[in-house]
């Protein structure tokens, strides 16, 4: 009978230390920051979610981040902000926002330049680390995120903390899969951004989350997010123009929710896919063990 309480009260103990972490992908301009508001709160309601992660950096009309809208986005329960290639886009803005622990960008821009790339945070009492890393391919010429990527997870490791989250904002599928195989014993997590375009292999290998892309948030049915009448423009003539984000769109909230044990291993992850129309899909992961 003892025995039996004994696994009660452990269970109970190991359920309450379990952390349930959301990622949200590149918000792009209003419609993302707007199915933001309005589903959020609800889906962290409805998944017991602890905390949300989200890429920011083209939340504000496609291109970068303001404080208004960084605000936006905290008030409606986003909890960290990582970002990308156009983290540096609203200029006025971004240094105030980078003295904001909650908000990151690549940890891989060289030494001396403005922010950090890496986050620890207390959540419910337990330790989660964020990164943010930026890919080589079509990118600004940084370090080497795989080699830097490789110190932080030990580094991390050797200050204790299990619980990690690394958003690789790449361009190149193959180079996301290369950083995780490179990381993947020492993460609990790590989910592309900056395609825009959400891929179709979320797994658990082992004890690690991994998805190459998780999709944008905002409109669907223009190009990766912008109006189209620019991009085709510009394919058919040669001639640029500026982006713009959509008036009026179809729009999609992609969310990544990842239940974390107390050691840090990922055991458990959805996708939800939320369109503006209401439709709702839900995926399962896929696991296996290498
Ligand atoms: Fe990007």
């Amino acid at each position: 009978m003892a025995l039996i309480w004994l696994e009660l009260v452990l269970h109970f103990l190991q359920k309450k230390t379990n952390l349930k972490i959301a990622f949200i992908g590149d918000i792009v301009g209003r419609p993302g920051r707007k199915l933001i508001s309005h589903y959020l709160k609800k889906i962290k309601e409805e998944y017991n979610i602890d905390c949300v992660i989200a890429n920011g950096e083209n939340a504000s009309h496609g291109f970068g981040l303001t404080v208004k809208n960084a605000n936006e986005l905290f008030k409606y329960g986003i909890d960290i902000i990582t970002g990308g290639n156009h983290t540096w886009d609203k200029k006025q803005d971004i240094l105030a926002l980078l003295e904001d622990n909650r908000i990151l960008r690549p940890a891989n821009y060289p030494n001396g330049v403005a922010g950090k790339g890496v986050g620890i945070y207390d959540i419910n009492g337990t330790k989660l680390a964020v990164i943010n890393l930026m890919g080589l391919f079509t990118m600004p010429q940084c370090d080497n995120p795989f080699i830097l990527a490789k110190s932080l997870v030990e580094n991390l490791q050797s200050q204790g903390i299990k619980h990690i989250f690394c958003d690789f904002h790449a361009e190149s599928t193959a180079e996301k899969r290369i950083m995780f195989m490179i990381i993947k014993d020492y993460i609990s997590a790590m989910c592309g951004t900056h395609t825009h375009v959400g891929t179709d292999d979320m797994q658990i290998v082992n004890n690690a989350l991994y998805l190459t892309d998780i999709g944008l948030t905002g409109c669907f049915d223009n190009i990766i997010g912008m109006d189209s009448a620019v991009p085709i423009k510009k394919a058919l003539t040669g001639l640029g123009g500026h982006f713009k984000i959509p008036t009026n769109c179809n729009s999609i909230l992609q969310i990544l929710i990842i239940d974390i044990d107390n050691d840090g291993n990922a055991i458990d992850a959805i996708k939800i896919k939320q369109y503006s129309d209401g439709q709702k899909f839900v995926t399962n992961s896929y696991k296996y063990k290498n």
